[in-house]
C-alpha cells in the first residue's frame, strides 16, 4: 500500500489487515505517522516502511529492496497522490509537476519494476486508486484530472498487456471524499477560483471513505473481478451528464451558473 500515512490508504490498510492480509503500509519519510504507528501496535501483520513514491523515478533499487525484503509482493495499491487546485495559470510549475509525478509517473515506475516478480511468480494483482475525476473532470482540477486521466491510460493497456501472465488490473474511482487530499487546495484563494470550486462542489457531494476501503478489500479477496470501480448513483448522472457537457448548450449552461455564483 503506498500512502498509507491517512485517509484511504489508512482505512485500508487498517481493512486489510484486520481480515488477516500481511500488509506492508509505506509511507514517506517526512510523513505523520501517529495513525499508521498505533495500527502497527494492533496488528502483528502489518509492517511500516519508508517509501516516497518518487523515489521510484530514480532510485528503483529502494523498491528491489523492499520487494526482496518482504519475499515479493502479491497486490500492490498504488494509492498514493496529492492535489493541487485552482486555474491552470496560477499553479505553480513545483505543483503541476508533484501532481503528474505523483499521480502517474511513479505509478508507472512502481509497476515496471515490480511487474517482473509478479510475472514470475505466475500471479498478481495492480490496484490503481484514480479518481472519478479522470472520466468526469471538473474545472479548476485540470492537472489533477491530467494525471488519473493518464493513469486510467495506463491501467487499461496493462489489463490487456499483463492478462497472460494472470496479473489482474483493477481501476477504482472514488468521487468526493474529505480526506487531506483537499487541503492545498485551500490555498487558491483567488475570486476567480473561489467561483469555480463553488461551482464544482455544486456538481459533487462527499461521500463516506468506507464504501471504497471495502470494494478494495473485495478485489483483493477475489470476490469483485470487474475493472472498473466507481461509487454511487451521482457517479452514473455524471456518466450520463458528461456527453452534454462537451457541447456548445453544455458550455453556454456552465458559463450562466458561474456568472450567477456570487
Ligand atoms: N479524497 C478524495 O476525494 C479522492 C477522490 C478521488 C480519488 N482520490 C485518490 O485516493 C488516493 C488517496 O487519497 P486520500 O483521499 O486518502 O488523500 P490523503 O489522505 O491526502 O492521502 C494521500 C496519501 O498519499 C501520500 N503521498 C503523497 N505524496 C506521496 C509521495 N511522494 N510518496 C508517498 N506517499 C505520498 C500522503 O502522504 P503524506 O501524509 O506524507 O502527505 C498520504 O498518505 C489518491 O490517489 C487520491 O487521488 C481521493
Amino acid at each position: 500500500m503506498t500512502g498509507a500515512s491517512g485517509g484511504i490508504g489508512l482505512m485500508t490498510t487498517e481493512l486489510l489487515a484486520s481480515q488477516g492480509y500481511e500488509v506492508v503500509a509505506t509511507v514517506r519519510p517526512s510523513s505523520d505517522m501517529t495513525q499508521i504507528k498505533a495500527l502497527s501496535e494492533k496488528y502483528a501483520t502489518l509492517t511500516i516502511e519508508h517509501f516516497d513514491v518518487l523515489d521510484a523515478l530514480y532510485y528503483p533499487k529502494i523498491l528491489k529492496d523492499l520487494e526482496d525484503r518482504h519475499n515479493g509482493f502479491d497486490i500492490i495499491v498504488m494509492n498514493a497522490g496529492v492535489l493541487y487546485g485552482g486555474l491552470i495559470e496560477k499553479m505553480t510549475s513545483a505543483q503541476i509537476m508533484t501532481t503528474v509525478q505523483t499521480n502517474l509517473s511513479a505509478c508507472i515506475a512502481i509497476t515496471s519494476t515490480l511487474v517482473e516478480g509478479m510475472k514470475e511468480r505466475g500471479q498478481g494483482k495492480l490496484i490503481f486508486i484514480s479518481s472519478l475525476a479522470a472520466s468526469r473532470p471538473l474545472p479548476y482540477l485540470s492537472v489533477y484530472n491530467a494525471s488519473k486521466a493518464g493513469l486510467e491510460g495506463l491501467a487499461k493497456s496493462l489489463y490487456l498487456e499483463l492478462a497472460p501472465s494472470y496479473i489482474d488490473v483493477y481501476l477504482v474511482e472514488p468521487g468526493f471524499y474529505q480526506t487531506d487530499l483537499w487541503r492545498h487546495e485551500a490555498d487558491c484563494q483567488d475570486q476567480e477560483t473561489q467561483k469555480v470550486k463553488k461551482l464544482a462542489y455544486f456538481m459533487t457531494k462527499p461521500r463516506d471513505v468506507k464504501e471504497v476501503t471495502f470494494q478494495i478489500l473485495k478485489i483483493c479477496e477475489g470476490k469483485s473481478r470487474r475493472f472498473h470501480h466507481t461509487f454511487g448513483h451521482y457517479a452514473k448522472f455524471q456518466c450520463l451528464c458528461k456527453p452534454f457537457i462537451y457541447t456548445k448548450c453544455g458550455k453556454t449552461l456552465y458559463k450562466y451558473l458561474l456568472r450567477r455564483i456570487k
